[in-house]
């Protein structure tokens, strides 16, 4: 599970009555009240720092989650809005970090498994929006 506070959180808790559940993101000491509430629910959990714009790092949290057991599914939650943070950091994260996400642990994972990514649609709404002003812009060339 990358990303552990809103819908990471909410699927750990569904994901958790079946498998054991190893959370992760950027500050261990975040991860704790998730930790806590998971295992008061009785779900087998435990808690790695990962940042998932950083690939090294995204081969440190598949390593320890092979070791652990099989890997069968990776709900990829962990994401910023674009207003979390400045420069490239939303493009790293969500951009970048999601490939990471998805090419490692592609690598750790056999047959009947499963990568689930949760995005948002403002990544196409930006996208929708630039193609758009190209073509306002050539309108009013014309
Ligand atoms: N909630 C909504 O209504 C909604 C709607 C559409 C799309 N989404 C998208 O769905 C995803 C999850 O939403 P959410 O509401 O659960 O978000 P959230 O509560 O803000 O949780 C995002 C999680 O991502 C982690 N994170 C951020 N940057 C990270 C990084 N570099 N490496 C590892 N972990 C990182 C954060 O933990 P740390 O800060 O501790 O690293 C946090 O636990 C996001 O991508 C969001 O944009 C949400």
């Amino acid at each position: 599970m990358t990303g552990a506070s809103g819908m990471g959180l909410a699927t750990a808790k569904i994901m958790g009555k079946s498998h054991y559940v190893i959370i992760s993101g950027r500050t261990i000491s975040k991860l704790q009240n998730a930790v806590n509430e998971l295992q008061e629910a009785g779900i087998k959990v435990e808690a790695i720092a990962c940042d998932i714009s950083d690939r090294a790092s995204v081969e440190k949290l598949a390593a320890r989650a092979n070791e652990v057991g099989k890997v069968t599914a990776v709900i990829h939650a962990a994401g910023m809005s674009p207003h979390m943070g400045t420069g490239e950091m939303p493009l790293r994260v969500n951009a970048l970090g999601a490939i990471y996400v998805n090419e490692v642990f592609s690598k750790v994972m056999g047959d009947k498994s499963c990568i689930l990514d949760v995005s948002s649609i403002s990544a196409y709404l930006l996208l929708l929006m630039l193609s758009r002003k190209k073509f306002i812009r050539k309108v009013i060339k014309m």
